[in-house]
């Protein structure tokens, strides 16, 4: 059984205009109560072993599985201290048992980071990074509201190597209205230059409730085109397909053996635990989400009550329309018969159309990876 573990961090230094993840500016204030409800609620939700997560009439073994990977999220986790990012860190390992050679990520905004900053992370047993750079198009980063210099990326990248961080990925965002082809692809140009182990590459999505949405209404932005996003797509698969990366997820790429572990369980539709405010967690079936606000949350972590807003199982019925949806986003495809029954007509046309390969496992074609979620759709009737 492969296991997760998801840590929450709700700050940023400023919200981006792209944004609605669960994170807050300006409320620095709040961030040492925060983490060390963190650390009280991991301890606490560590300690009450695995029958409190799991389902009922789910098999309740006492002693939790050994976790294959932990991720520190946000929000902007490096926006904390070291020694704090550090010590939530360390405090997994203390009291959780993890898997030899587990992957630990810790997500990063280049701008908070420096060679000091990794080696503390790296100290404390992190050996993977996920940072945000979104485009090399000063413009652009304008657009999305991302305050770093354009090249602040690129000195980080040097600053983990430096650390000894093996594993460097980067989250890139195209398709801003702003963004020309010749922009995209020195963006493309950029990351393949200095050589990251691994990118996401994101459609730039509207978020309703974001600055960029309130923009659009007001007439101040435009909103992306869809053949545009398209096409960068493929032609971000072109280029990377060609560094020898392999697109291992509809948004993701890695050279060989450095596919995101901690993710691959979430697509996989596998197990986690999720700490802090408004994480969620999956458990053999059953689901959970936190309290939201980092301020409630706090309150119920330190009083030594549940920080669990609500939870729900996840039915059959649900399940398999979930493996479907995530699994057909992966290379690796989805065993048909943890999908079944599809609808057979479909599937004779989408694969007879190109875009599905039909055999003992669902896989898009190339032609099927641009049209994913339509396919998704024909798929579950
Ligand atoms: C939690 S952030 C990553 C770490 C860090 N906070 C940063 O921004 O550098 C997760 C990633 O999701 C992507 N993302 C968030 N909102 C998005 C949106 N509306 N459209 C496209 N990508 C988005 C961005 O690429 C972002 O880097
Ligand atoms: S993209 Fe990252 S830095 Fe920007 S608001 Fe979202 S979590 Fe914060």
């Amino acid at each position: 059984m492969v296991a997760g573990v998801y840590l929450h961090v709700p700050f940023c230094a400023k919200r981006c205009h792209y944004c609605d993840f669960n994170t807050y500016a300006g409320l620095d204030d709040q961030i040492p109560r925060y983490v060390a409800a963190l650390r009280r609620d991991l301890a606490a939700v560590a300690a009450a072993g695995p029958a409190a997560v799991a389902p009922p009439g789910a098999e309740r073994s006492p002693e939790w599985p050994t976790f294959s990977s932990v991720f520190v999220g946000g929000g902007t986790p490096t926006y904390l201290p070291a020694e704090d990012l550090a010590g939530i860190v360390r405090l997994v390992g203390e009291v959780l048992p993890m898997a030899d050679g587990a992957e630990v990520t810790v997500e990063a905004n280049p701008e908070t980071v420096d060679a000091a900053y990794f080696s503390a992370l790296v100290d404390a047993g992190v050996n993977r990074v996920s940072m945000g750079a979104q485009s090399f198009a000063p413009h652009v980063l304008a657009d999305l509201g991302r305050w770093h210099e354009r090249d602040r990326p690129l000195q980080a990248v040097a600053d983990a190597r430096a650390a000894g961080l093996a594993n460097v990925s980067l989250d890139l965002i195209y398709g801003a209205p702003s963004e020309t082809d010749e922009d995209w692809a020195a963006t493309l140009d950029t990351v393949l230059r200095v050589g990251t182990d691994h990118l996401s590459a994101y459609a730039l999505t509207v978020e309703p409730n974001t600055e960029y949405a309130a923009r659009i209404r007001q007439g101040s932005a435009l909103a992306p085109d869809d053949d545009v996003q398209a096409a960068r797509m493929t032609v971000t698969d072109e280029w990377l397909s060609a560094a020898g990366m392999v697109r291992y997820e509809l948004s993701n790429w890695a050279r060989p053996g450095f596919e995101c572990r901690h993710n691959l369980t979430y697509w996989r539709s596998g197990d986690w635990l999720g700490i802090g405010a408004g994480a969620h967690g999956h458990w053999q079936g059953r689901r959970w989400w936190s309290l939201r606000a980092p301020a409630r949350y706090a309150d119920a972590a330190m009083a030594g009550r549940s920080t669990t807003s609500g939870f729900e199982l996840v039915t059959a019925e649900q399940q398999r329309t979930e493996r479907l949806l995530l699994g057909l986003r992966m290379a690796e495809g989805v065993a048909r018969g943890d999908v079944e029954p599809l609808d057979e007509s479909a599937v004779q046309q989408l694969a007879s159309g190109g875009l599905l390969e039909a055999g003992d496992r669902l896989r898009l074609t190339p032609a099927g990876w641009a049209l994913a979620n339509d396919v998704t759709v024909r798929l579950l009737g």
